[in-house]
């Protein structure tokens, strides 16, 4: 390479940093793929900064623990209403400066104020094609249904369950035989794929939403 060609190369600004904090309820295993796409530079200019788990059982906390990341406990039982419980979360968000809240498994109901406090930062993953099969059970119910296939869905929360604008979906073939766990676990492999991909364009400001249609650049 000449030497005009080396000095003229440019190196990219550096991004601003994005606080993500990481929304669980139970096993946890795409906080995991989140951890192990920060470890290998994945995630972009996006840092996992907090975990939250709203059941002191949710093994994520344990995966948390591990790798050493700060994790908050706000144990739903504890709390008497929704609005109390989102109220608490808030603060514990805001207190951590987080950007971006990644809902992973985070299996609550949101008020609307939460929602509209993290507006267009906040994500969901969903083990269907959306708008087929939301709920708590989607893949059974995707067994089921007889359904041929189904697949994965990341979208932005919005006030109504499982509705937001869609950033990322991919089909996943039903096979001939399949299981809610057998299905589950090839979903879930491109849950942790996709996941990361699409919170890490939204920390690189890539991610365009105009109405319920998503550019991703
Ligand atoms: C995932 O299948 C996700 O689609 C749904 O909840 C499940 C969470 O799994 N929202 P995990 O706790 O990340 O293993």
């Amino acid at each position: 390479m000449s030497a005009s060609k080396s000095t003229s190369k440019s190196k990219k600004a550096a991004q601003p940093r994005k606080r993500l904090a990481v929304l669980c309820s139970g096993n946890g295993s795409n906080l995991q793929a989140f951890l192990a796409a920060e470890r290998r530079g994945a995630l972009g200019p996006a840092e996992i900064t907090l975990v939250v788990c709203d059941r002191p059982d949710a093994f994520a906390l344990a995966r948390a623990n591990r790798a050493r990341k700060p994790a908050a406990l706000l144990d739903s039982k504890e709390f008497t209403t929704r609005e109390t419980f989102d109220a608490a979360l808030l603060g514990v968000l805001k207190k951590a400066g987080i950007d971006i809240v990644i809902l992973a498994g985070f299996m609550r109901i949101l008020t609307p104020a939460f929602v509209q406090a993290f507006s267009g930062r906040m994500l969901n993953v969903h083990p269907s094609l959306l708008p087929a099969f939301k709920g708590a059970h989607a893949v059974r119910d995707a067994v089921e249904h007889g359904a041929r296939v189904t697949g994965v869905t990341v979208h932005f929360v919005t006030a109504d369950l499982d509705s937001g604008p869609i950033i990322f979906q991919e089909a996943v073939v039903v096979r001939p035989g399949d299981t809610a766990a057998s299905l589950a676990k090839r979903i879930h492999a491109v849950e942790h794929r996709l996941y990361p991909l699409a919170a890490r364009r939204l920390a690189e400001g890539r991610v365009r939403v105009s109405g319920r249609q998503v550019t991703v650049r």
